[in-house]
């Protein structure tokens, strides 16, 4: 089973609220909060922070701040528990997602796109793919869901920028998409989710497993 968390952190711009959350997330969190410098990333690591103890309580996985432990790149599990996560936010939004297998979760803001970055950075049959769609808007559209999708890669692998992104191609048709690389035999599946609003957000996971979203209110 795959659960997905998604929440807006505007909310956590009052101070009251701000200050009753910050109380409920690991310390671990409440000290990664508090060295960052801007409000509006204040709000984001603590939204995370707050998805992270529900999606984890979800399933029922309790876990301390010395349970949490980093892989060599930087991505952290929890020590002693069956249950995988992953963060990722963006503009006003933050995600998690869960699974008892490795998983890899991500949100961009939609923006207005460099294409020089695709042609730079991404495989050239995704680059093909966003020059195949008809209009500027449908080109942003196809560049960031290939964006969140690979990221979504990059972050269930672990392994972060230290894979290049052109080693590895996402294959769009339509609403099926699947992945063509080398790294090794994992049965890859994506997931998007579409919430009609300006962000893509995009989940990597393992095998044959049911998705479930829940949009949370913080
Ligand atoms: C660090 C990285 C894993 C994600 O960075 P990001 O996209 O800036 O940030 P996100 O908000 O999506 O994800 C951050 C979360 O990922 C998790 N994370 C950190 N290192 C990770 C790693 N090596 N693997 C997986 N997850 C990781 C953390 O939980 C972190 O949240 P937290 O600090 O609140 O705990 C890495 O892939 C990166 O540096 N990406 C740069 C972005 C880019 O250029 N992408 C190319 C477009 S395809």
């Amino acid at each position: 089973m795959v659960k997905i968390y998604i929440a807006d952190v505007s909310k956590l711009n009052d101070e009251k609220t701000f200050s009753d959350l910050l109380s409920t997330v690991s310390k671990a969190r409440q000290e990664k909060v508090n060295k960052l410098r801007f409000q509006k990333d204040k709000s984001l690591s603590l939204g995370a922070g707050v998805l992270l103890n529900l999606a984890l309580k979800d399933m029922g996985c309790k876990f301390s701040d010395n349970d949490i432990v980093f892989s060599q790149n930087g991505k952290p599990y929890i020590e002693n528990c069956k249950v995988k996560f992953n963060l990722s936010h963006s503009g006003t939004k933050v995600m998690c997602a869960v699974s008892e297998d490795d998983i890899g979760c991500d949100v961009e803001k939609v923006k207005d796109i460099d294409d020089k970055i695709a042609k730079r950075f991404f495989h050239n049959e995704e680059y093909d793919y966003i020059l195949s769609q008809k209009s500027e808007e449908k080109q942003k559209d196809a560049f960031f869901r290939l964006w969140t999708l690979k990221e979504s890669f990059l972050k269930i692998t672990g392994l972060g920028m230290k894979l290049p992104l052109s080693d590895f191609s996402i294959i769009i048709n339509d609403k099926d998409i699947s992945i063509r690389q080398n790294l090794d035999k994992n049965d890859y599946r994506f997931f998007e989710i579409d919430l009609s609003d300006e962000y893509k957000y995009s989940v990597c996971f393992i095998g044959n497993n049911e998705v479930e979203t829940k949009i949370v209110e913080l």
